[in-house]
């Protein structure tokens, strides 16, 4: 058993099932670049069989990605197989993984299989996606409530076909440690030839557990573990990369194990997953949250001042904080505008594109005089880089709130090519402006979630705004962000609506 630790990063797949937090071609490539310098071993970057869009996205990743494996999710079917080789195959290294339900409850009554079938159609899956890459991982759903033979059978049977990798999904968030650690260590044991593949484990957060959970499965032998940045992912996530990580190197005293993760990376790649897909992270979540290295109390403090070890276990710098420098300002030009994008990672395909964000920087250094690297990161959507025409656009707005007097907005936006005018009250300024935009635009659309966000600090700071709009079951989330917070609230929700227009539907893998 070797001390390196495979991370396995699904943000750009079990992390874009959160509601809402499906993600462009344009995001992808860029949280995929971020991944790549994060140091991640496998970048899960979707399910290519969802939608041309997905595939298309996959692809693009495998084509950008170097120093990473790009894998792409496949149910145990022929197109989902063929489908994920093809997005694969400009991968320098690609992956397919291949995944079909174990447990009883879900061959009965969503697959309407029985176990052999199962087993067959997992083990034709394993050789479909041979013929695309030597590197294959198997993954039995809900393996948490999965018969101990069944999987051990399944298992063997993946791994005479020739699966490299076999991945242990606690599907519905449902184990504690000393259990999933011990499931862990007896497959292991149980399989035949288990010394020749990887183990992985990949738990969900449902009952606070996935990190956990996790840790427990690497202390019996999986030497991968799945998670996403932020601990993003369908229902309560999936265990959190930074926290699995972090978990691992400073407690190396237990776990003797090492990561190639450049951990100064990792508040920055929180900062980035969190703005693209309009999920905030709570302040006292560990590691990335803003409160994981303050020291509230009058005793912590006069501590950490003497001696920081007293009360803090990591150095907040370790994990990227503080990494973010004073970057731009006012007088800065294009040259240096484009040069911090570079080392961002931001990538723009042509001068126009360019041009749309340098305008953007400007509007912006006239507002604000010290502007730092996450707020460039906002002013760059995926509409600028990919020029894309909105349907929706913003061209003016006003608003204006007293005390005693009900608060009023006017906005001017164009559908298409039409200009548009309404003037509306509300509660407060954002309320009027989003029933000002609704007069125009009769959307329908459901506002599940409002949320601002300072991106930095200090009264001239820009907000960010997510709202999360439902309309006939799509869920999409919009984000805008301004240092006005009402022009930041109509962005977003004017994002909201032309997310909801483009009429992109998916498959959902696991339904
Ligand atoms: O949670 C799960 O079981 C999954 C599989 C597709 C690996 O995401
Ligand atoms: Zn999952």
């Amino acid at each position: 058993m070797n001390n390196q630790l495979i991370i396995f990063d699904t943000t750009l797949r079990d992390g874009e099932q959160s509601p809402g937090a499906a993600m462009t071609r344009e995001t992808k490539i860029r949280i995929a670049r971020q991944l790549e310098k994060l140091g991640v071993n496998v970048i899960e970057a979707g399910f290519a069989a969802a939608s041309p869009g997905d595939f298309a996205a996959v692809r693009a990743v495998a084509e950008t990605i170097k120093d990473a494996t790009v894998c792409s999710l496949a149910r145990a079917s022929e197109n989902d197989v063929r489908r994920a080789g093809e997005a694969i195959t400009p991968a320098k290294s690609g992956r397919i993984h291949t995944f079909i339900a174990t447990s009883s409850i879900h061959m009965q009554h969503k697959l309407r299989m029985s176990p052999d079938q199962v087993v067959e159609r997992a083990v034709q899956a394993v050789k479909w996606a041979l013929e695309y890459t030597d590197d294959v991982e198997f993954s039995a759903e809900d393996a948490v409530r999965s018969d101990m033979d069944f999987l051990v059978k399944i298992f063997d049977e993946v791994i005479k076909a020739g699966a490299t990798t076999l991945n242990v999904p606690d599907t519905v968030g449902y184990s504690i440690p000393a259990a999933w650690g011990e499931r862990m260590r007896d497959l292991i044991v149980r399989v035949p030839n288990s010394d020749k593949v990887i183990w992985s484990t990949h738990c969900h957060n449902d009952l606070g557990l996935a990190v956990a959970n996790s840790l427990s499965a690497v202390m019996n032998g999986a030497r991968q573990v799945e998670c996403t940045i932020n601990g993003l992912g369908e229902r309560a996530g999936n265990a959190s990369l930074e926290e699995v990580v972090m978990a691992v190197k400073t407690r190396r005293d237990v776990f003797n194990l090492d990561t190639r993760i450049d951990t100064t990376q990792i508040v920055p790649t929180s900062k980035l997953v969190s703005s693209m897909t309009g999920y905030p992270v709570q302040p006292n979540k560990a590691i990335v949250g803003a409160n994981a290295f303050a020291h509230e109390s009058g005793i912590h403090q006069d501590g950490v001042l003497k001696h920081r070890e007293t009360y803090e276990i990591m150095r907040a710098e370790d994990v990227g904080w503080n990494a973010n420098k004073l970057t731009l300002g006012k007088l800065s030009g294009r040259n240096a505008l484009r040069s911090r994008f570079t080392a961002l990672n931001v990538e723009f395909p042509s001068d126009e594109a360019f041009n749309v964000v340098f305008q953007r920087f400007k509007e912006l250094a006239d507002r604000k005089s010290d502007i730092f690297d996450e707020d460039l990161q906002a002013l760059v959507s995926d509409e600028a880089i990919a020029q894309v025409k909105e349907h929706y656009r913003l061209v003016s707005l006003r608003a204006h709130s007293e005390t005693g007097i009900l608060p009023v907005a006017s906005v001017i936006i164009y559908i298409g090519d039409v200009e548009c005018q309404a003037e509306s009250q509300g509660g407060g300024p954002v309320d009027a402006a989003f029933k000002a935009i609704e007069s125009i635009v009769q959307s329908g659309t459901e506002l599940q979630l409002y949320s601002v966000n300072n991106i930095t600090s200090g009264t001239d700071a820009q907000g960010e705004v997510t709202v999360r709009l439902s309309k006939n079951g799509r869920i999409v989330n919009g984000q805008g962000a301004d240092t006005d917070i009402v022009a930041a609230s109509v962005k977003a929700y004017l994002n909201g609506l032309n997310r909801l227009h483009s009429k992109d539907h998916r498959a959902h893998p696991q339904v």
